[in-house]
């Protein structure tokens, strides 16, 4: 390969910009769509109570390997493997990546253009007047259309290939900064509607109260799938980001921050569905579609609903923007770096190959229902292949190359900005990402495909 000429590549230019776009691409729909749906599915509390402590002593170890790893290359997810591990197979890593993220956003698309139709559907005020039962019937036809669900997709990625075009600074920085803590505030508004419903309590006990019977080695996949991908982590999306980090970030805070904010969106995100959930007789393991059927329940019952319906709709198209850039960026800095073709023409082929194959995924719903793949259809298939597989296997091997193979005094000088910053967690960080974690994630792989009986 040849020498990359790094002094004239992007960055982020502070520090609140870092921790902005990371958080921009952290949350997403997966606080706000898939860790409801999931939780949903998967039994709730005792779900909750695993998702938490894999982001803990899994999540923040690869999150902050990432950074390491892509700030140490100033390199795409490919290329930082072949840089620091030069003639060793460790780029598979990277090539798996730009594989999940090409599956993750063919699907994640989709969900992305509902948000589009939900503030179309907000703003025409459709949801008001409509009993519970007839707001679950328009989502379902709608969402089992041919025409909008596409449509919608496709503006979609026209808007993520816009923004990844325009460059970090001036593109991805600058619309995530401003826009993310306004989606926190909203998100607690709608939390305290939620919950002041009648039958709420019954939806607070069910995110929080474990029900250890409900635990199997396939609710714990799933836990650990859900927090990868809502961490934005195992595919190398942070690894890029990571690339852009100037040195004197401290990469441990911004780990923690982001982790931290993550979650909270999540938990919060819970609170505001599953007491809602009940309170309209709603089922919690309503699958794909569960947000987009409870939400617009809680907006009909809330005084300024319409407005607040316009704004959440808004804000959450934002969320999912500046998580779907993030995915992009991933396949355009591979295509600029390793093929050696221009920003224009990489993310033109990216968008475009993604939203070809993403409209198989948006008709999963509609007239390729009937499609199926080991009992999923191409949507159910993509997503629990990206989050449940290649996600937790991305983040085994990042852990496994940093602690096993990079070693030592390479991290500690990347962690401490050549030892400018004081290290207080750094044995344990090591003893997370050598040993808890990829024995962790391997134990979890085993028992769930039935090769040992935990
Ligand atoms: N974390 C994003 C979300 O929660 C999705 C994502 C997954 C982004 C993997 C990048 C990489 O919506």
């Amino acid at each position: 390969m040849a020498d990359v000429d790094f002094s004239n590549r992007d960055s982020f230019a502070s520090k609140f910009g870092v921790i902005a776009a990371t958080a921009g691409s952290a949350v997403g729909l997966g606080n706000i769509w898939r860790f409801p749906y999931v939780a949903g599915e998967s039994g709730g509390g005792a779900f909750v109570l695993i998702y938490l402590a894999f982001i803990f002593i899994i999540g923040v170890p690869v999150m902050l390997s990432e950074f390491i790893i892509g700030r140490k290359a100033k390199q795409n997810a490919y290329g930082a493997f072949k840089k620091l591990a030069p003639g060793k197979p460790w780029f598979v890593i990277g090539l798996m990546g730009i594989v999940s993220a090409f599956l993750i956003l063919t699907f994640y698309s989709t969900i992305a253009g509902w948000t589009l139709e939900y503030i179309v559907q907000s703003v025409s005020n459709s949801f008001s007047g409509k009993s519970s039962q007839e707001l679950k019937a328009s989502f379902e036809s709608f969402q089992s259309g041919t025409f909008r669900p596409i449509m919608w997709q496709v503006i979609f990625m026209i808007l993520t290939a816009g923004i990844v075009l325009a460059g970090i600074k001036d593109g991805i920085e600058k619309y995530t900064k401003v826009l993310m803590p306004l989606l926190f505030v909203l998100i607690i508004v709608m939390c305290i509607r939620a919950v002041t419903l009648p039958g709420a309590s019954k939806g607070l006990e069910f995110l929080f109260k474990p029900d250890f019977s409900k635990i199997t080695w396939g609710v714990v996949l799933e836990a650990l799938g859900q927090a990868a991908f809502s961490l934005s982590i195992g595919m190398g999306a942070l690894i890029t980001y990571g690339s852009y980090i100037q040195k004197d970030n401290n990469l441990s805070s911004t780990a923690i921050k982001v982790s931290i904010t993550d979650t909270l969106i999540a938990i919060f995100a819970g609170i505001m569905i599953f007491p809602a959930v009940f309170a309209f007789n709603l089922e919690p393991d309503e699958g794909f579609g569960l947000v987009f059927i409870v939400l617009p329940n809680i907006f009909e019952q809330m005084a300024g609903g319409y407005y607040f319906s316009i704004v959440f709709f808004i804000l959450l198209a934002v969320a999912a923007l500046t998580s779907t850039i993030s995915v992009l960026e991933v396949v355009v800095a591979y295509f600029v770096e390793e093929l050696k073709i221009s920003r224009k023409k990489a993310t033109f082929i990216g968008a475009l190959s993604i939203t070809i194959l993403g409209i198989f995924c948006t008709l999963s719903f509609g007239i390729l229902n009937d499609v199926k793949l080991f009992g999923k259809t191409m949507f159910g298939l993509f997503d629990y292949i990206s989050a449940n597989i290649l996600l937790p296997l991305g983040a085994l091997l990042i852990v496994l190359f940093l602690g096993w193979y990079l070693g030592k005094e390479k991290i500690k000088e990347e962690l401490s900005n050549s030892g400018t910053i004081k290290l207080r967690f750094f044995s344990v960080f090591l003893f997370l990402i050598k040993y808890i974690a990829p024995i962790a994630i391997a134990l979890i792989f085993l028992n769930s495909i039935g090769l040992i009986q935990f």
